[in-house]
């Protein structure tokens, strides 16, 4: 009966892997088989790109355009941006001297067909591009192929072009730090520790400001766990600091500005950036939250468009942008920028949501398109995070999990440029626990509690006493507002790859979670992987403890599931199936908003990434007294004795 169970468990876990595929779309990068490539440059073909210095006046994105022409143009030609601008052969590296060398070993950071903006290119040979780049460290060149993206020929490769310092220090992001009273920002450049010292200088607005020394973080090749990201998907990450700005004022806005001490005593700037600092848990003031998963990122220049991979992410970026000042944190519960193992992507993820995250602090949770690798301690063996098994979200984006440190400790000692210097006493185990991205975090009135679902959540196991801690240390007296957050659907999904499956949620999920959300009356449970939204009844082991729609008076009874994966990727659909639960549903872009007025009123949205209008709503009034009261299964037996 063992052996049945695991292979039933295997079948159900590789049918999870294909919806997954499915659903999900291919990174547009995977498309191009860049190790087939093939040499077919062409005296007459030609790409020019200009201008050819970008960021004059310090901007970290700019418009090229690009002219190019081919004696023998098809309708599949295509043209690739690479950086680092060479990526001859010359960049591969050594393999076993049996394997046939490739001549490219790179897959270019983005690409689009050669006719996308020249309908007559077929005809003619000769075209135009406009392409969107930012600053990531390196400079760039363009390149023509013909042969589709499946067999690569090189016909033509254009000048080479750079922004005017490629290191400057980009895309500040913030992010709640251990304390309540703690922010800490987090940026990337081309600074090593050996070229310049990394800080932040902040202060309150108007007034004196100082200077924080930040830490810095990078790793090579070897950390990554498989292909793509260690072969054509690799590119340097440069070096990712992050400052602990610390003993902030309550609501208190503060500017600040990242930059870099060169050892020739010169300054290097980043912009200046504006936050106002968390408010004090059970802060009674108001308080606004984003929540979305799956958001993805997308080029605004349509480059890397295929089967309308992630076209709700820029929709979604541009709301939040245009509503940023109605927004005061914002939490992206997993898979951040479906890399999947093309490192260049994570630059580009970061420089889209730069507005919200240098403004807002941007939490970020784990998805399995961050950490899902075989063999690596995740708690599902397949292969979406592309090789990256959880580096680069771990080290792109800052969480308050307690784990990291352990990791900060690691990762800092790798960046000791003297390979004799470089710790070997990390065992895997110990680099297993360092990805384990659970996590709490303190908003006000809210309390948040942060599960990974790419680690095992089962009774017995740490993450589950992290959950139950996280949910029962809270005063709700004070923090009244308690929400669980997951990236896969642990609660009710009428999504169609879980309906299939007759299980309507993450197998393994509320069968092992839904007792601690009763005991402790989670409020609100919202989870992604499912790109869709759904809301549910308040409800407690399948059934509804509450048919009210729009209007909670009182207790609850019982948690409201929410599904908000909408934020970018493509779409997920429903079952035809209805269920009692299933109170709202929409295939469609959006993001949820949770709105605290006081300790007593609480307003939920849904809102479409299209226009920012509300779709689904409601409200919550009550009382301490009705935190308190008690419902099935959520109170320990009383006595009568007095
Ligand atoms: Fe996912």
């Amino acid at each position: 009966m063992r052996g049945v169970s695991f292979i039933s468990l295997a079948v159900l876990l590789l049918l999870a892997t294909l919806q997954e595929v499915r659903s999900h779309g291919d990174q547009p990068l995977a498309k191009i088989d860049i190790r087939r490539s093939t040499l077919a440059l062409h005296a007459s073909a030609y790409v020019n790109a200009s201008p050819a210095i970008l960021g004059l006046k310090g901007q970290t994105t700019e418009w090229v355009t690009l002219e190019f022409s081919s004696p023998n143009p098809s309708v599949d030609d295509w043209i690739g941006v690479f950086s680092p601008s060479n990526f001859s052969a010359s960049t591969c590296p050594e393999e076993n001297p049996r394997v046939y060398t490739p001549l490219l070993c790179t897959a270019p950071i983005k690409y689009q067909y050669a006719n996308y903006s020249s309908p007559k290119y077929k005809d003619t040979g000769k075209g135009n591009l406009k392409l969107q780049l930012i600053n990531q460290r390196s400079d760039f060149s363009f390149a023509l192929f013909s042969g589709g993206l499946s067999n690569p020929k090189l016909v033509a490769v254009s000048n080479q072009i750079a922004f005017a310092n490629p290191n400057a220090p980009v895309y500040p992001r913030l992010a709640q730090g251990k304390e309540w009273n703690e922010m800490t920002v987090t940026w990337t450049s081309g600074y090593g520790i050996n070229d310049a010292e990394p800080f932040v200088e902040w202060g309150r607005k108007g007034g004196d400001h100082v200077h924080s020394p930040a830490g810095t973080l990078t790793f090579d090749r070897n950390s990554m766990c498989g292909a793509p990201a260690r072969t054509v998907g690799w590119r340097d990450p440069g070096f990712i600091h992050t400052s602990f700005l610390k003993e902030l004022w309550p609501n208190a806005v503060y500017t600040y500005k990242v930059g870099h001490l060169l050892v020739n005593g010169t300054y290097i700037w980043g912009e200046k950036h504006q936050f106002r600092a968390s408010p004090y848990p059970g802060q009674n003031s108001l308080q606004r939250v984003v929540i979305f998963g799956d958001m993805g990122k997308d080029e605004a220049d349509g480059s890397n468009e295929y089967n309308n991979f992630q076209r709700g992410s820029l929709n979604t970026t541009r709301e939040l942008i245009r509503d940023l000042k109605n927004i005061d944190i914002i939490l992206h519960i997993g898979d951040i920028c479906y890399a999947n193992g093309y490192l260049s992507q994570w630059d580009q993820f970061t420089a889209q949501v730069e507005p919200i995250a240098s403004t807002v602090p941007y939490m970020i949770a784990s998805g399995n398109h961050e950490r899902d690798w075989p063999g690596t301690g995740s708690f599902y063996g397949n292969m979406d995070s592309g090789g990256e098994c959880g580096v680069l979200a771990e080290t792109m984006f800052y969480v308050p999990a307690e784990n990291r440190a352990k990791f900060w400790v690691t990762s800092l000692l790798l960046e000791t440029k003297d390979l004799e210097q470089r710790p070997r006493t990390a065992t895997l185990k110990q680099k297993e626990e360092c990805k384990r991205q659970w996590y709490s975090t303190d908003y006000g009135m809210f309390r948040f509690c942060i599960a990974d679902t790419e680690h095992d959540w089962r009774e017995g196991t740490e993450q589950y006493k992290f959950i139950e801690h996280c949910l029962a240390s809270v005063d709700r007296q004070k923090q009244p507002w308690l929400i669980f957050l997951a990236h896969r659907v642990l609660g009710y999904s009428s999504g169609t790859s879980y309906a299939v499956e007759g299980s309507f949620e993450e197998p393994m999920g509320r069968e092992s979670l839904q007792s601690l959300w009763q005991k402790y009356k989670v409020d609100i449970a919202v989870y992604g992987h499912v790109h869709n939204y759904e809301r549910t009844c308040p409800i407690y082991q399948n059934i509804c403890t509450n048919k009210e729609k729009h209007y909670y008076k009182g207790t609850l009874n019982g948690t409201i599931h929410v599904v908000a994966g909408g934020g970018g990727a493509s779409l997920s659909p429903f079952t035809t199936v209805q269920t009692t639960w299933s109170f709202y549903r929409d295939f469609d872009y959006g993001f949820i908003k949770l709105t605290a007025f006081d300790h007593s009123n609480l307003l939920f949205e849904y809102k479409k990434s299209r226009d920012g209008k509300v779709y689904d709503s409601f409200r919550i009034s009550r009382d301490y007294k009705d935190i308190l009261a008690c419902t099935v299964d959520s109170c320990p037996s009383m006595t009568l004795a007095s």
